[in-house]
């Protein structure tokens, strides 16, 4: 067994009881409300501005439905999933209970990259709207040394430069004290999430609603700008590359799954939660990125706050919605970083209970009952990536590595339909194989979407997760030490 070892679900279940005893409140509609709030952020207020000036045009609006379709059959696989496993899950959890230790260590090293590396990419997209905000409503300019990233890429450069700057410090700061709210205990509450949430769906909605009166055809023409001859700018390939970058923008349904414990009727009301979220959130942003090029021409958007850019552009009828766009930006980022800053020590408690990362990462404070040693590393290592680096480059990794954790998602269905068909399945993803194995080619599609340098991270990444997963993991394994154990002792 040892590299292939699985998980019970009777263990899981068991383990998932140990200590807590959380109310089951949670319904489909609250899922739902949960799964927007940790969706709507970064992606739309910030990286549909960048895809559509660097890869696609107003084409971005293809970007978005092909890279929901993506999230959409990844989506019906994680709630078969959810249904089938309604422990406090991730694709972590879904990797061990059946398709083995490696795989599971896999998607756990993986899985960083899209909590703790995106709660450090929605910092910087904070950032950039506080930056605005603070200009244009406070007179206040923060020093640009001061507010922008040191390290920038550029499309060819696997190594970044320096860019002249210090470091980014209000996403530094944002982190902080985040991270300080998660260690003495604060969690946002199903009432303050769904303030939130209301705010951020509200934003949207106006400007769709009133923008879409200001939009001038013209920009919308050409509709998929021609290629420039490079792969991803612009043309069919850069409506690809805009696909795996604003993927970043869907990110978060899955969260929905992490909330099995506290939901009424897990089965039916996590597939409720992931699927209901996902669609809500494709319908806006294919009507906002729409509206957005369609009120500024698509080059200008390449900013930091490409709402605000856009409003602007659409006339002085739309310059009320300015303050409004930016309180609720700076709110609702705020919000999606909590929670990615959340999971990320969840995962990490798992995989340390597991054995396959050292016990301090499980530690629990005494006093304030968080898991406040995981929260400060993930919190530490989350403030120095948001200092440095700039929101392109991490959206890139955020969006691959989640990306590989939906094939395997995906293809885990796939094997567990052909390997255990008698496991019951309270949500059944439609048209196995066909979804499945739709959901592994749009999904390699976007990742293939993302550029060799990307890639080349990914893989780096991967490598160092293997290395020691070898060096620890496998000899700390609590599964393989129990497997051992039985071997040994033959009674
Ligand atoms: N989907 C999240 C965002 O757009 C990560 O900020």
């Amino acid at each position: 067994m040892g590299i292939w070892s699985k998980k019970s679900l009777a263990r899981l279940q068991n383990e998932d009881g140990e200590g807590h005893e959380l109310h089951r409140t949670l319904n489909g509609l609250q899922l739902t409300l949960l799964g927007i709030g940790a969706i709507i952020g970064a992606g739309i207020f910030v990286v549909t501005g960048t895809a559509a000036a660097q890869h696609a045009g107003p084409a971005i609006v293809l970007s978005f439905i092909l890279a929901g379709l993506g999230c959409l059959f990844a989506g019906l696989c994680y709630a078969e999933f959810a249904s089938m496993i309604p422990v406090a899950g991730s694709a972590y959890t879904y990797g061990y209970a059946t398709l083995g230790e490696l795989v599971a260590w896999i998607i756990g090293w993986d899985l960083m990259l899209e909590y703790l590396f995106a709660s450090s990419a929605v910092a910087v997209g904070w950032s950039g709207y506080l930056t605005a905000f603070l200009r244009d409503y406070a007179g206040w300019e923060l020093p640009a040394a001061l507010a922008n990233a040191p390290l920038g890429t550029t499309p060819d450069s696997l190594v970044p430069h320096a860019t002249g700057a210090l470091v980014n410090l209000p996403a530094v700061l944002l982190v902080g004290v985040l991270t300080a709210l998660l260690v003495v205990g604060i969690h946002e509450s199903a009432r303050v999430n769904n303030i939130i949430v209301f705010v951020k769906v509200a934003i949207v909605l106006l400007v769709i609603g009133f923008g879409a009166f200001h939009v001038e055809r013209e920009h919308w023409t050409p509709f998929i700008p021609p290629n420039t001859g490079r792969f991803g700018e612009f043309g069919w390939s850069g409506v690809l590359a805009g696909a795996g970058v604003i993927f970043f923008a869907y990110i978060g349904f899955d969260a929905v799954s992490t909330a099995a414990q506290e939901t009424r009727n897990p089965s039916k009301d996590l597939p409720t939660g992931i699927l209901g979220s996902l669609i809500v959130c494709t319908v806006l942003y294919v009507l906002m990125a729409a509206v957005m090029t369609g009120l500024a021409p698509y080059r200008t958007l390449d900013v930091p706050e490409p709402v605000y850019v856009a409003i602007s552009e659409g006339g002085p009828a739309l310059q009320w919605l300015r303050p409004i766009v930016g309180v609720g930006a700076i709110a609702g980022l705020a919000s999606v970083v909590l929670v990615m800053l959340m999971g990320q020590p969840r995962i990490f408690f798992a995989m340390s209970r597991d054995g396959l990362l050292p016990p301090f990462f499980g530690r629990i404070h005494p006093r304030y009952r968080t898991p406040y040693v995981s929260t400060l590393i993930t919190g530490g290592v989350a403030m120095v990536v948001a200092g440095l680096f700039p929101i392109g480059l991490l959206g890139h990794l955020v969006s691959i590595g989640t990306l590989f954790a939906f094939v395997v998602v995906c293809a885990g269905i796939l094997v567990l339909r052909y390997t255990r068909p008698d496991l019951p399945r309270p949500f059944r993803t439609p048209f196995v194989p066909v979804v499945p194995i739709l959901g592994i080619l749009v999904c390699t599609a976007l990742m293939l979407g993302l550029g060799t340098e990307t890639w080349i991270r990914l893989i780096l990444w991967l490598a160092l997760g293997l290395v020691i997963y070898f060096g620890y993991g496998r000899k700390h394994s609590r599964v393989g030490r129990e497997e051992s154990a039985t071997r040994t002792d033959p009674r």
